[in-house]
């Protein structure tokens, strides 16, 4: 059973890969993550240290790589809500030599699921050349990255194997948002008292485990549409266009069919050219009353030209012949349970284009040059 996994296992047992198997991890990495970072009353356990420094920057700067950029974007909103900050993503390979102007004074975030990314560790050395305080958020004790940074927290997903990472990314989010919500709750933000991160994270739980309860459904829906296209779009608006970020990155890494996540309004500025019969659009519609409709209108645009639509939808903005719905959690966390769909669908997307869903072409789990 999904919740029993033991995330210290490295082997695959009966799973034909390793994605499938930390695919189906989450729910359990959901719930180890507040075992660990909250106690039984449910106030979150973390270094005073952190928190203070969080409190006394003036911005939040989060650095990253591939799916751990993306898990910087899924994060940001939570983070500006709680933590009352800006909060502005810099891409490691960039910022190693276009540093940009930082405010009074920052605080560095490095989200690396490896801890050895050396794009992301030439942005620590400089940080820690100019003396701004760093948090390095890892899935490896020990690390580089965490080594080298003021503070460290664990993700505590167990080892991540497979080159496309997915257990690193909503641990990430998870992570983030226990920090969010005790930093919150230090400078009294009135949205972080609301917040019962520990509750809600059972419920993300219970919402991954629904949608890996409906694999042979999504995999259906993916068998036709993705099976030989070169193409394909993912799109979304808000929270929903950060999992776009992922899912079309997930998707081109394992399956090759270039994939591009786009903010949905955006299309109609150049994109939707390329929209042609049958053209893939995957369409993601969280429960978001403010956007949800808009995104509505941009599946009908493309609808209109052809297009080949899947929609992923949170079960309270679902409609009659929705593809895929799954259950709400809270808007903070979205990102996570939105994202599962999206995985799963590259899974089967590679499976079913015969390649190798582990260890795809020209890729490295960890890139430790620059
Ligand atoms: C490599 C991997 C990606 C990963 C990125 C950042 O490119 O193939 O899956 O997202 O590195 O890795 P990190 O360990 O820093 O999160």
């Amino acid at each position: 059973y999904i919740a029993e996994l033991d995330l210290s296992d490295i082997g695959k047992g009966t799973y034909p890969f390793y994605m499938l198997k930390e695919i189906d991890e989450q729910p359990a990495v959901m719930r180890k993550l507040s075992q660990i970072y909250a106690d039984e009353t449910g106030k979150v356990v973390m270094d005073d240290a952190i928190i203070q420094a969080l409190i006394k920057a003036d911005r939040i700067y989060i650095i990253a790589a591939g799916t751990s950029y993306n898990a910087g974007y899924a994060s940001k909103y939570l983070l500006e809500e709680l933590v009352e900050k800006p909060v502005e993503l810099g891409i490691a390979s960039e910022w190693g030599y276009n540093m940009p102007r930082l405010s009074e004074k920052p605080f560095f975030i490095f989200l690396s699921q490896s801890g050895e990314t050396a794009d992301s560790r030439q942005v620590l050395v400089k940080a820690n050349e100019l003396g701004i305080p760093s948090l390095t958020v890892t899935n490896v004790p020990g690390s580089t990255l965490s080594r080298e940074a003021n503070f460290t927290l664990l993700l505590h997903a167990g080892p991540e194997i497979a080159v496309a990472s997915t257990k690193a990314y909503t641990a990430q989010i998870a992570v983030l948002a226990f920090l969010a919500k005790a930093t919150g709750t230090a400078i009294a933000n009135k949205k972080a008292a609301n917040f019962d991160v520990v509750h809600e994270l059972s419920l993300v739980a219970q919402s991954i485990e629904a949608t890996l309860s409906e694999k042979a459904l999504i995999e259906s829906k993916v068998t036709g549409l993705l099976a030989t296209t070169r193409n394909a779009f993912y799109i979304g608006r808000g929270q929903d266009y950060y999992v776009a970020m992922e899912a079309s990155l997930k998707l081109k890494e394992i399956s090759y069919i270039q994939c591009e996540g786009f903010a949905a309004g955006e299309l109609k500025h150049g994109t939707i050219a390329l929209i042609e019969e049958n053209t893939p659009v995957l369409a993601l519609i969280s429960n978001n009353p403010k956007v949800a409709s808009h995104t509505r209108g941009n599946v009908s645009e493309v609808v209109a030209r052809g297009a080949n639509v899947v929609t992923i939808v949170e079960q309270d903005a679902a409609i009659e012949g929705d593809d895929i719905v799954i259950n709400n959690v809270h808007p903070y966390l979205s990102s996570i349970s939105m994202v599962i769909p999206t995985q799963l669908i590259a899974y089967y997307a590679s499976l079913h284009r015969g390649l190798d869903v582990d260890k795809p072409r020209n890729l490295a789990k960890s890139v430790t040059v620059e």
